[in-house]
């Protein structure tokens, strides 16, 4: 036989601990408090926080934070020499999409999950999550899709989900994606941009636009800008306002941002006007823009309906174009 008598305090102590306990799981299961998001007191968008988030839970969070991983350490699974398949040039999603795709003003992913699937111009179709990662794929990373079947696209798709998943449907807060910098009235110059490369990026991303490659020959320390290892001319990248606005809010990275960019507007528009006038690899774009009236003004590539050249579809004057669209 126990003796309970002496040890009854020691009892009672843990029963209370396991009232207490109790209680606080069904708390959690029953309450679940949404984290608020952390753009409550600021009108620009804020990414979520994996840390904070205790609702992501199980297989979900297991993808999601796979995800994060595949977007900002691409080439070691993906790039030519990636672990899992060798599909991609050797630079990562985050080069682009700063902090895995969670930087304000840094191309982020926070409108993803809140205007997708939607009707895109440049294929004609209503694309899926999967359609618009495959194209980075494909065009950013010079590469080939996976199957959206693999648990890495699964993973992928996952995370860019939930980096979005405190977005209203159809809305695009501040922050999210690229804005370019104010149009100018004259051509953007390659010239001019070629000085402003020497001076404040070279020391990076290399006297031939080649990046810097890091000591394990895996990945990029600072990733190319142009050659064979850079984005396509099919890329977003390729087009002269999303290049120049991208840099002007992030470039040189960690010295510049939305609020005080290292370059003024005219720099940024000119040295993207040096970076996309050398060469880099090809794409056949035959069946982009199936309906050429809808090709962005900076699209460098014609046939067009309005009249002005590729040239001047690529460098500017864009303000001439703005201006005969809207009539
Ligand atoms: C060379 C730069 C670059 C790389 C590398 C890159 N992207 Fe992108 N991505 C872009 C640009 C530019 C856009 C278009 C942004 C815009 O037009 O506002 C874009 C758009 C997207 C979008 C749509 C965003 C939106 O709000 O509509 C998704 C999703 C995306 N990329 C995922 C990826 C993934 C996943 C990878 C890696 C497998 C990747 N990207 C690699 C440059 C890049
Ligand atoms: C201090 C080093 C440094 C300087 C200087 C710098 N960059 Fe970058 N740049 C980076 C790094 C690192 C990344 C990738 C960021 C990441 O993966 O988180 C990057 C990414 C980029 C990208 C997108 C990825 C790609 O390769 O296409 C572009 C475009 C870019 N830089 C342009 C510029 C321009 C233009 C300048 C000069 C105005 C510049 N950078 C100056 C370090 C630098």
């Amino acid at each position: 036989m126990i003796n309970l008598k002496g040890n009854w305090i020691i009892y009672l102590i843990t029963i209370g601990v396991f009232v207490v306990l109790i209680s606080e799981v069904a708390e959690t299961s029953t309450t679940p408090k949404k984290e608020l998001p952390r753009s409550a007191n600021s009108d620009e968008w804020s990414a979520p926080s994996l840390f904070r988030d205790h609702l992501l839970e199980g297989d979900e969070r297991k993808k999601v934070i796979y995800g994060e991983e595949l977007i900002a350490n691409t080439a070691k699974y993906l790039g030519p020499k990636g672990t899992i398949a060798q599909i991609t040039n050797g630079m990562n999603c985050q080069n682009c999409h700063l902090d895995a795709g969670k930087k304000r003003w840094g191309n982020n992913y926070g409108g993803v999950s809140a205007n997708y699937p939607k009707f895109r111009d440049r294929s004609g179709s209503i694309e899926t999550v999967y359609k618009r990662v495959s194209d980075c794929m494909e065009r950013s990373l010079n590469g080939k899709t996976l199957d959206s079947s693999t648990y890495e696209m699964q993973s992928m798709m996952a995370y860019i989900k939930w980096v979005g998943r405190d977005v209203e449907k159809n809305t695009t807060p501040k922050g999210v994606g690229i804005m370019p910098p104010e149009y100018l009235d004259r051509a953007a110059s390659p010239t001019n941009g070629n000085t402003i490369y020497t001076a404040k990026c070279q020391s990076c991303h290399g006297s031939n636009g080649e990046g810097l490659m890091a000591a394990d020959g895996m990945s990029f320390t600072y990733p190319p800008l142009w050659g064979a290892n850079s984005y396509n001319i099919g890329a977003g990248l390729f087009r002269l306002s999303r290049l120049a606005g991208y840099v002007r809010d992030n470039m040189p990275l960690n010295q510049a941002s939305h609020k005080s960019p290292a370059l003024s507007d005219e720099e940024s528009w000119d040295v993207a006007a040096f970076i996309n006038s050398q060469p880099r690899p090809k794409k056949d774009l035959s069946h982009d823009w199936p309906n050429i009236s809808k090709k962005p003004i900076d699209h460098p590539f014609g046939p067009y309906t309005d009249g002005f050249s590729e040239e001047q579809h690529k460098y500017g004057p864009f303000k001439p174009i703005i201006a005969a669209r809207k009539k």
